[in-house]
């Protein structure tokens, strides 16, 4: 399969080999989680991770909602007063659903943001991006159709307005807001479309999810560099081939060494070997740079 290299499970007892050789649930298991990552990544590539807890959330929260809750224009408003006033710790629940609902903007925001100011949707990531960007169409549905489910005021206007949006549409406007209503107006079969659909895109986003991981566990990820994982390990600010000599390489643990930042800036102005062409990684070129046109320490020596 393709893929970033990294070790594959090795199944060492004979329990192991037998679930391995029938079901390799865990090597699929270990391949996801022990998938190496630039050694360089700052605090913006924690957004992922939250996104993830948050679909959890909004999943668990909502399965535990909708136990409570009746999807009638007659009883939704009132089912939604019964979960907050009488089901054992169902204010919280609520509470975590809707203010869980906002973190996951919060987050996706950060992470498109990320992706954008790191170049993370260049080649190779591309799909990585596309389905990124279909999770988050998927999002702002669910979102929007979960509003308009207690049933208030601003659940009905909210309605109205939005689906009008799509009625603004020339030609095709008027049958598609007609579909999304149900009806003429927003009555019943809105809200029980909307029921239904909102229950249902988290779980298709959660399959989004899987192939969103899947495709950036094949390219590898992107680091604050830019610098292709593998083809040249990167450190905050220096960039040091593998192809280095014994000596070359003791001097490139230095980068490990927690007094580096330091002696960095001697080397930048004496080692030209170590650290490269200072035009290389000074510049704004190397942050955002296309990974393919970033040279490696053996080009940038040998152009001289
Ligand atoms: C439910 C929503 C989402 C979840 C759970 C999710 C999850 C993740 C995770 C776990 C990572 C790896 C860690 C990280 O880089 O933060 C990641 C990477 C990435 N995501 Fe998302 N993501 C979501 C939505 C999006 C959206 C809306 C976009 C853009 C339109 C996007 C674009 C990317 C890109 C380009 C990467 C690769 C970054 C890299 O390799 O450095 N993601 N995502």
């Amino acid at each position: 399969m393709a893929g970033i290299p990294h070790d594959h499970f090795e199944p060492k007892t004979s329990g192991q080999r037998w679930l391995h050789s029938r079901l390799p649930v865990v090597g699929l298991l270990y391949d996801t989680l022990m998938l190496p990552t630039p050694k360089n990544l700052n605090w913006m590539w924690i957004w992922g991770i939250v996104l993830t807890f948050c679909l959890a959330l909004q999943i668990i929260t909502g399965i535990v909602l909708v136990m409570h809750y009746t999807p009638h224009v007659d009883m939704a408003f009132a089912s939604i007063e019964h979960i907050m006033r009488n089901v054992n710790g169902g204010h919280m629940i609520r509470y975590l659903h809707m203010n869980g609902a906002s973190l996951f903007f919060i987050a996706v925001y950060a992470h498109i943001f990320r992706g954008l100011y790191y170049g993370s949707y260049k080649a190779p990531r591309e799909v990585t991006w596309i389905i990124g960007m279909l999770i988050y169409l998927l999002m702002m549905g669910t979102a929007f159709m979960g509003y308009v489910l207690p049933w208030g005021q601003m659940s009905f206007w909210g309605a109205t307005v939005i689906t009008g949006l799509f009625g603004a549409i020339p030609f095709i406007g008027e049958p598609i807001q007609t579909l999304l209503l149900g009806g003429p107006a927003v009555d019943n079969a809105t809200l029980n479309r909307f029921f239904s659909l909102h229950y249902l895109f988290p779980f298709l986003i959660a399959g989004l999810v899987i192939v969103h991981i899947w495709a950036f566990h094949t390219t590898g990820n992107n680091n604050p560099m830019g610098v292709a994982s593998g083809c040249a390990k990167a450190a905050p600010t220096v960039v040091v081939s593998p192809a280095l000599s014994t000596a070359e390489r003791r001097r490139a643990k230095l980068i490990k060494d927690p007094r580096f930042p330091f002696m960095f800036m001697v080397m930048v102005s004496n080692n030209r070997q170590l650290v490269g062409r200072q035009m290389d990684y000074h510049s704004g070129r190397t942050f955002r740079q296309p990974i393919r046109t970033l040279k490696t320490y053996a080009e940038l020596t040998n152009s001289k």
